[in-house]
């Protein structure tokens, strides 16, 4: 047998670490990604996967909307995070952390008859305590407080902004109060942004362009970009153009909500 011509033995070589240099590239995209373009999840967006690690959706529901069943409770099924329910349990931001880490408030567990309910139910609220940390807790409750729905602008357009908001499902895909990070495959981040922090800045300068997203479901400048529009264009999920379904007042409207939510007034809320 000769040994193989030296040239093609490079060639074909260099032929194969190109490959493999493309295929290690490829698998490694989202890991190479996360360090050249860090995500810039939210607090919220990361109390959300923690849930679901945690379990709180086995009984909370789906993103804690629609709480199981739980024969001998009074409220007949475990109760759900969102239209205010959450107020009706928790006073204060400080007894949702109490009920992430014992269970329940200390006022409450300090009651006989509360402590008696509790038993006498099929499912029970777990104490957490041993199995989170401090920023745990942080992100839960900045998720709970996001998802309470009682973070919401004085009324006027941006108050209406908010109801058509929830009606045409823009918090499916923004999360709860567009606190972002639902999965995106394909495009630039691997995820849908929110409506505050800097994706958003990087996204939307100034009303002009927070109109377009809504009305056209992009804008110039990133239509423009050939590295943006190649991202805009190869995500699954993208950005519906609402233009020819609403009137000028509803686009208004919700160009007033997303302005309120970009410019973080509500993070000094408290939640009553
Ligand atoms: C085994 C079922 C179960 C699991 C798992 C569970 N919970 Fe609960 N949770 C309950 C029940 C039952 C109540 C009602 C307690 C009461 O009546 O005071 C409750 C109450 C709450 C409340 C106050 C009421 C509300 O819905 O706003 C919050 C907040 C809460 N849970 C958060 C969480 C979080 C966060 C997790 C995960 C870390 C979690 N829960 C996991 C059963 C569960
Ligand atoms: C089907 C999912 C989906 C729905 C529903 C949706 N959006 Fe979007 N939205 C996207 C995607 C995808 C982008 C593009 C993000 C990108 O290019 O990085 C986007 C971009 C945006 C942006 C600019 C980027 C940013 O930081 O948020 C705004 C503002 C926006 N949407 C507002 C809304 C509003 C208001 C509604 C409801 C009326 C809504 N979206 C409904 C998927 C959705």
């Amino acid at each position: 047998m000769s040994n193989p011509n030296p040239r093609t033995w490079n060639a074909t070589t260099l032929v194969l670490t190109a490959a493999l240099m493309v295929a290690v590239a490829w698998i490694a995209y989202p890991h190479i990604r996360a360090i050249v373009i860090p995500p810039e999840i939210t607090a919220a967006a990361r109390g959300r996967a923690l849930a679901a690690e945690l379990g709180c959706f086995t009984c909370h529901g789906e993103l804690g909307r629609n709480g199981v069943t739980n024969p001998g409770s009074r409220y007949k099924t475990v109760p759900p995070f969102h239209e205010g329910t959450i107020m009706m349990f928790a006073k204060s931001d400080q007894e949702l952390r109490e009920y992430i880490l014992d269970g329940a408030p200390a006022a409450k567990l300090a009651n006989d008859a509360y402590r008696k309910e509790m038993r006498e139910q099929a499912l029970r609220m777990p104490a957490y305590r041993d199995f989170v940390d401090e920023r745990d807790v942080d992100d839960l409750v900045a998720f709970l407080r996001a998802s309470s729905e009682l973070l919401y602008p004085p009324d006027g357009p941006a108050a209406d902004g908010e109801e058509l908001a929830h009606e045409l499902g823009c918090f499916t895909c923004h999360g709860a109060m567009g606190s972002g990070g639902v999965a995106n495959p394909g495009s630039l981040k691997g995820y849908i942004p929110g409506f505050y922090g800097p994706d958003y800045a990087e996204l939307v300068r100034g009303d002009e362009e927070l109109r377009s997203w809504i009305y056209n479901g992009g804008i110039k400048r990133l239509a423009d970009d050939p590295l943006a529009s190649y991202f805009l264009e190869r995500q699954r999920v993208q950005m519906p153009a609402y233009g020819g379904f609403l009137s000028d007042r509803q686009i208004g409207d919700l160009v007033a909500y997303v302005k309120w939510v970009s410019i973080e007034s509500w993070r000094e809320m408290p939640l009553q």
